[in-house]
C-alpha cells in the first residue's frame, strides 16, 4: 500500500511517520515540495504519486493568527482538504483527515446545566476563523462523496513541535508561579496516541473482507480523544506533577487558575471542548484512554529519549 501523508513536520504527522511504518510505503512531501495553499499542486501531486490512501493531518493551526489570515486558513483547512477529497473521489481511494473540537461553540450543557460531551452529530457553530475553516473542510470532504474518515481531536500535545505541554515545561523551568485558564474544559490528546489509533483503524480496513462494505459502515466523522476531560489548569498541574516525578524538572511551579477573561486572546476559545468517544468504541472497538495515562506515557518517552541521549 502506498500512503500519501501530509504535515509530517507537525505533531500528528510526525507521529504518523512512526505509527504507519510497516503498513506500506509512505510518501511524505514537505511544504517545500507541496504547498497546500496551491490546489493545482495537490492535484498534480496525487496524480503523480498514485497513492492507495491519503492521510491529511496538515493544517493551518495558528488559532489566533487565523483571525487576521482568514484566506490562508481557509485555503489550507478547507480548499486543500477539498482538493485531496476531489482526487480521492476521482481515483476511488480513501482519505483520512483530522478536524477539531473548535467546530463547536463550546456551550453544550446537560439537563442539569453542566457541560457535557459533544456527539459527532451535534450542530457545529464555530466561534472563530480556525474552527470555521476546519468545519468548511469537513463539509467540503463530505460533499465530494469520496470514501473518508474525519477524525476530530482536541488539545493535541507531543514531545515534538509546538504545544501546551512543551510550553508549560519551558515556562515552568524558569518561573515559580504560572497563571493558567481554568474555565475551558476538554481532553488533552497525545499525538502519539492519535497516530497509533489511526494505524489501528487502517489495519482494520486492510483486514476487512469487503472494503466497500467497510467504508459503508464506518465512513464519516469520529471523535478521537481520551474519554475524560480537564481544564487547562488541571492539565498544567498534571504535566508538572508527572514531569517532576520523572525528574524532567527539578522544581514545580505553583499553578494558579484564572478565568479566560484574565488571559485575553485574539481568537475566542470554546469553554466546552469535550467530545464523546462512544462512536469510536462502537465503530472500531477502541477504548479511549484516560488523558492522564497518555500524558504519563508521553513524558516517560521524553525521559527515555533523554536517558538514551545521555548514554550516547
Ligand atoms: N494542535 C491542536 O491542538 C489540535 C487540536 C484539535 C485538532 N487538531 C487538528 O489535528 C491535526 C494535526 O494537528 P497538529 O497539531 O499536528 O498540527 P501542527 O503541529 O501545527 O502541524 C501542521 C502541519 O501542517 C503543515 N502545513 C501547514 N500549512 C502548510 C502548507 N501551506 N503547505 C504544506 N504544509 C503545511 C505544517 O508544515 P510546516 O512545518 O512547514 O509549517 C505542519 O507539518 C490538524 O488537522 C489540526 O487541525 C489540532
Amino acid at each position: 500500500m502506498k500512503i500519501l501523508l501530509t504535515g509530517s513536520s507537525g505533531q500528528v504527522g510526525h507521529a504518523l511517520l512512526t505509527s504507519l511504518a510497516g503498513l506500506g510505503e509512505i510518501i511524505a512531501p514537505q511544504r517545500s515540495q507541496l504547498d497546500l495553499s496551491d490546489s493545482a499542486a495537490i492535484e498534480e501531486c496525487v496524480r503523480a504519486t498514485r497513492p492507495d490512501l491519503i492521510i491529511n493531518p496538515a493544517a493551518y493551526t495558528a488559532v489566533d493568527l487565523a483571525e487576521d489570515e482568514v484566506a490562508v486558513a481557509h485555503a489550507i483547512n478547507a480548499q486543500a482538504a477539498k482538493a485531496f477529497a476531489d482526487q480521492a473521489h476521482t481515483l476511488n481511494i480513501p482519505l483520512i483527515h483530522y478536524s477539531t473540537d473548535y467546530v463547536f461553540d463550546g456551550e453544550k450543557r446537560d439537563d442539569q446545566g453542566n457541560f457535557c460531551p459533544y456527539e459527532e452529530s451535534d450542530d457545529c457553530a464555530p466561534i472563530g476563523v480556525y474552527g470555521a475553516s476546519k468545519r468548511a473542510g469537513e463539509l467540503a470532504i463530505m460533499a465530494t462523496g469520496c470514501r473518508h474518515l474525519i477524525l476530530r481531536t482536541s488539545w493535541v500535545y507531543s514531545d515534538f513541535g509546538k504545544n501546551f505541554m512543551l510550553t508549560m515545561l519551558r515556562l515552568g523551568a524558569d518561573r515559580d508561579q504560572l497563571k493558567v485558564v481554568k474555565d475551558q474544559w476538554g481532553a488533552p490528546t497525545s499525538a502519539l496516541w492519535i497516530a497509533d489509533k489511526t494505524a489501528e483503524i487502517i489495519r482494520q480496513i486492510q483486514s476487512a473482507d469487503s472494503k466497500q462494505d467497510w467504508w459503508q459502515q464506518h465512513q464519516g466523522i469520529v471523535h478521537l480523544t481520551p474519554a475524560n476531560s480537564t481544564n487547562w489548569q488541571g492539565f498544567a498541574q498534571a504535566i508538572f506533577d508527572a514531569a517532576f516525578e520523572l525528574k524532567l524538572m527539578t522544581k514545580k511551579p505553583e499553578v494558579l487558575g484564572i478565568p479566560s477573561n484574565e488571559y485575553p486572546t485574539r481568537a475566542k476559545r470554546p469553554h466546552n471542548s469535550m467530545l464523546s468517544t462512544e462512536r469510536l468504541k462502537k465503530l472500531f472497538g477502541i477504548d479511549a484512554p484516560k488523558w492522564e495515562d497518555s500524558l504519563q506515557h508521553c513524558l516517560q518517552q521524553m525521559k527515555n529519549k533523554q536517558l538514551t541521549k545521555e548514554l550516547a
